[in-house]
């Protein structure tokens, strides 16, 4: 199945002629009022979700997401808009009122007026695995927050993210305002994340990500660059919701999210009855092509598949247990878990991207902590246990954004904080905070002739 999806690449001259158009649209669209670009915005979601079936079938073309998902994905992305929609009028229609005598060797007679204001030219840079939500979670706290918007996206996923995109325009967006601009991260991608027109960049993705934030220069940056997602397994867990978890968070869209779980570290006394369980499960996946509504389908990209495949037969090689056989035909890959994984082998630490989970036996709880700790990565990760007060210190040990309590890793709901730790990326995201990120503050301060106290 050929994933990949032909769109035209936008010459530097092309990219060019958006800067401008979005410099100029974002100067008036910073003079709309807030209700009415939250209007715009629902309008917007709206229209997305009438037009959920092709973007649905956009996204499986290009992506293989499975149908089911594929619809989700796009009503997810509707709601998302809304909802920024309405954070928006909260947080941005609020400023501050700061009084000058709170500070040593000062009398009232200074008042602060602060607000929120737009950053300029939003630059956002979403992945193949989410190329709608993972955009729209980038549009939607941009133009709430009177920025404009150019979008880069991914090479597999851009015709979903162009008519997403279209929906936009189709709700009134003002021309200019948002644009996209496609064309392949390896030719474009630097002269696009250094361009002087760009005042903030919104990426998710891999480790281009560190190579952006060093060439990006001074401009804001928030950034998701994947994970290592652990999930810690402790005896008193309940074990049959241990194994739907792994199961889910292992390989639902065939392991390819940044929250995907992504090795399991278990307490040997109950390692093999968890493995069992999983077992079973997993032999129950459906696997095919996406059309098919498949819950395993092909990765993304022949490289993703090989890439995959490297990991997998090195820790054959190092003495893994395969619990089933690993097979692959083209870009498909059966869902395979890896038992008695040692720290020895790659997939004990790199990000598979793909159906293979690797599961490290532990003796204690501190060689769990020590295993996640010691990635480069800090994403999600979870624990199971029913001792809630164990749960919490280990949560607080565990260098990861976001730890969940006996569930598996994931960003949503969309309003909640999502940020990465380490190699995993820098800032948080997560509706309320990215409408943030994208706004900066400006101050006025009153001067008073002489000091005022209120009925003083
Ligand atoms: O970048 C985040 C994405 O890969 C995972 O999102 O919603 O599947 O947890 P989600």
């Amino acid at each position: 199945m050929n994933l990949v999806r032909i769109c035209d690449a936008c010459t530097q001259e092309e990219v060019n002629k958006v800067m401008d158009a979005a410099k100029v649209a974002q100067k008036a669209w910073a003079r709309t009022p807030l209700w009415k670009r939250a209007e715009l915005l629902h309008k917007a979601a709206a229209i997305l979700k009438e037009h959920k079936t092709p973007i649905a079938e956009c996204l499986v073309k290009e992506i293989a997401k499975p149908a089911k998902d594929a619809v989700s994905e796009v009503v997810r992305s509707g709601d998302l808009v809304s909802y920024t929609a309405e954070e928006g009028v909260r947080i941005l229609g609020e400023g501050k009122l700061l009084v000058s005598d709170s500070f040593p060797g000062n009398e009232r007679n200074k008042y602060c007026l602060s607000s929120k204001v737009p950053l300029g030219v939003v630059l956002a840079i979403p992945p193949f695995n989410y190329p709608v939500n993972l955009a729209v979670s980038k549009i939607g706290p941009a133009l709430i927050a009177g920025n404009s918007l150019v979008l880069k996206p991914p090479t597999q996923g851009a015709v979903a993210a162009l008519h997403m995109v279209h929906c936009f325009h189709l709700a009134g967006f003002p021309k200019g305002l948002i644009s996209c601009v496609t064309g392949k991260g390896s030719e474009i991608g630097d002269f696009l994340t250094m361009h002087p027109g760009v005042n903030c960049i919104s990426f998710t993705g891999g480790d281009t990500g560190i190579a952006i934030s060093k060439k990006a220069g001074m401009v804001p940056l928030q950034m998701e660059l994947g994970g290592k997602d652990a999930c810690i397994v402790l005896e008193d867990a309940d074990l049959d919701l241990v194994a739907a978890n792994i199961v889910k968070g292992g390989f639902s869209y065939s392991g390819q999210r940044c929250t995907a779980v992504k090795v399991v570290l278990i307490m040997e006394a109950v390692a093999d009855t968890v493995v069992e369980k999983v077992n079973a499960k997993l032999a129950k996946l459906k696997v095919g092509p996406p059309e098919d509504d498949s819950d395993i389908t092909p990765v993304v990209t022949e490289s993703s598949a090989n890439f995959i495949e490297g990991l997998v037969m090195d820790a054959k090689e190092k003495g893994a247990t395969f619990c089933q056989e690993y097979r692959r035909e083209g870009n498909l890959i059966w869902p395979l878990l890896l038992d008695h994984v040692r720290p020895d082998m790659r997939i004990a630490w790199e990000e598979p991207f793909g159906p293979v989970l690797p599961v490290i036996r532990i003796n204690s709880v501190e060689e769990g902590i020590h295993h996640c700790n010691a990635s480069n990565f800090g994403l999600q990760g979870c624990v199971f246990t029913r001792d809630i007060n164990k749960a919490i210190m280990i949560s607080d040990a565990m260098e990861s954004g976001t730890v969940q309590i006996n569930s598996a890793p994931a960003r949503g709901p969309d309003h909640f904080p999502f940020q990465g730790l380490k190699d995993s990326g820098i800032g948080s995201q997560g509706i309320t905070n990215s409408i943030n990120m994208m706004t900066k503050v400006k101050s006025t301060v009153i001067n008073l002739p002489s000091p005022s106290y209120t009925m003083g």
